[in-house]
Parts: structure tokens; sequence; C-alpha cells
């Protein structure tokens, strides 16, 4: 290495969520950082993240809320950086935010605060950001790093693989961080679009494609015990569109449902069947009038029709038949053609295996200096800020071992 050429602490490749974040860090502790990134703009996910408002993080965050192979491998790094420690930072740089729903904070006026704010802590602490930049190739040799670009050669002491994962690749999403796992030998774990819409072909699904814009509140239930990730129940919103079933219920299903199973989606969720169905007020009502007590009106009336039950008198309805709509009701089971892919999913599922790195401070146990952190690792959050959550705990047990 010539005396002209500079040799870094860090080389941050991906200036994405965690990589400006861990910059931002390092830089303040003193560390000489670079961030390198392909994209022409910086902070793309962030800025499209939670309908434009960022759900940054969320109160409730913890590793009950991540599917990994190794779940105990998060607790460390959410030990040292927690969601109050972010929601302090936030305040600190006066973001006015707001919780919308079970812990979700969001930003009041827009995402874009948050890709300043970081940009202002990666300011303040002198880090150099270079875009759009090509990484060509990322070498070891004794003095330490070597990350070739199209723009030159730089040498680090650590280099810090921080380029998420591959959903939404029309705004530069790859897997090169993998690519860089493989070259040294760490393992890497299946990887598929997580927290997705879900595609029908079925006819169970037919009956309900006229519906498309309908938002129900639901129980649903996917994934099978003993699979990777086991069983889940989330009581969310379902949305019906006219490609299938999204909304937070299904995104939150996606992750555990594995091609060629099924999903189970009780539509009354808190409401009890029976008391509905024996209600002596009801006698005389139409079968689907009874079910919009519960449901929007088109749905009430497509399921009163898919059990030729429309236009009925609910006191002429054997028990066969409240049977058979009871169960449509609270067990519609329905089996998935496939997910709508990386173009729609909000995560990628597994990742760099956590069992390759230091749960502390998240390097390569066989590479010391080369370090993973954010989406690239196998650590997939919930919907609900806790994706975010563990970029910003990831990058914070990375920049104090820099
Ligand atoms: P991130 O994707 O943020 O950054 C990676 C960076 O690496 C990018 O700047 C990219 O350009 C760069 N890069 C990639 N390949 C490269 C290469 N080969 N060379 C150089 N640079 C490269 N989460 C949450 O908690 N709350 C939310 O509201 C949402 N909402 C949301 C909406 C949508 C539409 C999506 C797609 C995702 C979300 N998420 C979310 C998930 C969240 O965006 C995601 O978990 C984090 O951005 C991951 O942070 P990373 O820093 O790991 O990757």
């Amino acid at each position: 290495m010539s005396e002209q050429q500079q040799r870094w602490d860090a080389v941050i490749i991906g200036g994405g969520a965690a990589g400006l974040f861990c910059a931002g860090l390092a830089g303040q502790l003193g560390k000489k950082v670079l961030v390198l990134d392909h994209a022409e703009v910086l902070g793309e996910k962030i800025r499209i993240s939670g309908g434009g408002r960022c759900n940054f993080t969320n109160i409730n965050s913890s590793p009950a809320n991540f599917l990994s192979d190794n779940p105990n491998f998060i607790k460390s790094a959410f030990s040292k950086y927690k969601p109050q420690d972010f929601i302090n930072l936030v305040k600190s740089c006066g973001i006015a935010f707001h919780e919308k729903h079970k812990g979700q904070l969001f930003c009041d006026v827009s995402a874009k605060q948050i890709v300043e704010m970081l940009f202002s802590e990666c300011q303040k602490g002198s880090v150099v950001i270079r875009h759009p930049v090509v990484i060509e190739q990322v070498t070891q040799d004794m003095h330490g790093w070597i990350v070739k670009t199209n723009h030159g050669v730089e040498h680090a002491r650590s280099v810090v693989m921080a380029t998420g994962g591959l959903p939404v690749p029309a705004i530069g999403a790859t897997d090169f961080a993998l690519d860089i796992a493989r070259q040294f030998d760490l393992p890497v774990t299946a990887i598929r679009p997580g927290l997705v819409p879900l595609s029908f072909t079925s006819d169970e699904f037919s009956n309900l494609s006229e519906l498309s814009g309908l938002s129900v509140p639901v129980k649903i239930s996917a994934g099978q015990k003993g699979q990777r990730y086991g069983v889940c129940y989330f009581d969310e919103d379902l949305l019906l569109t006219h490609k299938g079933l999204s909304g937070p219920a299904v995104l939150q299903a996606s992750s555990y449902w594995q091609e060629g199973e099924t999903i189970t989606i009780n539509w009354l969720n808190e409401v009890d069947c029976d008391e509905l169905f024996n209600d002596e007020a009801n006698r005389l009502k139409l079968t689907e009038t009874i079910l919009a007590i519960v449901l929007p009106q088109r749905l009430a009336k497509s399921f009163a029709e898919q059990k030729n039950l429309l236009g009925r008198k609910w006191a002429e309805v054997g028990k066969k038949d409240r049977q058979a709509l009871k169960d449509l009701l609270t067990r519609w089971t329905v089996k998935p053609a496939g997910t709508l892919g990386w173009k729609k999913a909000e995560v990628m599922l597994g990742g760099v295996d956590t069992r390759a790195l230091d749960s502390q401070t998240m390097m390569s146990k066989n590479h010391p200096g080369l370090y993973f952190i954010g989406e690239c690792v196998d650590v997939t959050g919930h919907l609900g800020g806790h994706n975010f959550q563990w970029a910003w705990s990831s990058a914070y047990a990375c920049a104090q071992a820099l």
C-alpha cells in the first residue's frame, strides 16, 4: 500500500438503513469511515417504507418478533440497542412521530426525515459517502481488506456488508452480501420473499375476486409444526385485491407459508359465531343480513351465496347448512398458488447464516474484520417496524466493534 493510498478504519458497502446508521455511529466514535453504494439515490427503501412515513421501530420489538434459523442470535444486539434508544435519537432530532397500531411508530410528516437524520449523523462523524460506485471485488491480504471499485481501490481495516436483501430490485436491491459471504466460505441459509402478498388460482378464491378493495380484520394462521419457522397466528387486517390476498394479516402469514401449504382464515375474528347464529333476534332475518352485522355487506352476501343460503330466512336454515357456513366463516382454508415475488416483498427471509457470525459484533467468526449487518443476515422481522429495528441494532453492535 503506497503512502498516498488512504487506509480507512472501515469501508461500509451499502448506504441504506443499516449501513448509514453504522457509518454515523462509527464516525462519531472517531473512526475513518467510507460508505460505498451503487445507487444514484441513497435511502430509497427508507423513503418508500411505511407508505412514505417510515415505520421506523416498534415499541414492543423483541426477539419473539423475528424469524431466523437461530432465533437467539439477535438477543445480544437487541440488549445493546433497543427501540427506545432509536426513539430517543428521533426525538433529539425533532422528528415528530406517532404510534399507529400495536406499538408501530411512524413519522408524522415524511420518511425522508429519517434519511436526512442518518445523513446528518454521518456528517457529524465526518463519514465519506461515495455513490454511484460499482463494487468489483472484495479481497483480503495480510494488511487488511481491499475493495476494488470502478473508481479505484480502497484499503481498510474492516469491511462491513450492508447491502440488504432482494426485495424491490427496481431500486437497486441485490444479494451481493450473500455472494461475498459465499466467497469467504460463510454459509448462507435458503432465501425467499417475505412480507409479501399471496396469489391464488383456486376456485375458492374466484368467489372472492369480485370483492377487491375490501379490508376485514381476521385471525390468520400459516406454517406447519416442525417446519423452519413453525406455525403463526396473527390478528390483523386482510385486504382483498384483484390478484389475491394482501394487507397486514397476509403479509405476516406469508413469511411462515411455504409453497404447497394452505393458510387458514377466521373471517369472524373476535366475533363468537355460535352467539351470532343462536341469537333469537336473528331468527327471522335473511342469512346475508345476519352476516352483514359483523362483515362488510358484499362479503356477507358472497359467503351466503357460496353456501346457497342467499335470500334464505335463518329460521329455515338447517343444522348441517349452519355448520357448513360456520366452517366457511371460521376455518376458511385455502391453498395460495404463490407469492407476488421480490417485486412486492418487503423483506428477504434467510441470508448469511448467523452461526458464522459473532452475535456481539456481527463479525465473521473465521474472517476478522468482515462484518454483515441488516437484512442480508438471516434475521427477518414481523411486519410493524421490527425490520428497521434490526437494521439499527445490528448496525450499533457492529459500529462499537469497528
Ligand atoms: P437497505 O435495503 O436499506 O440498504 C441496502 C443498500 O445497499 C442500498 O442503498 C442499496 O443501493 C445498496 N446495495 C445493494 N446492492 C449493492 C451492491 N451490489 N453494491 C453496492 N451497493 C449495493 N421495515 C420496517 O421496519 N418498517 C417499514 O415501514 C418498512 N416498510 C417497507 C416497505 C417496503 C416497500 C419495503 C421494500 C421494505 C420495507 N421495510 C420496512 C423493510 C426495510 O426497508 C428493510 O428491512 C431495511 O431497509 C433493511 O436495511 P438494510 O440497510 O439492511 O438494507
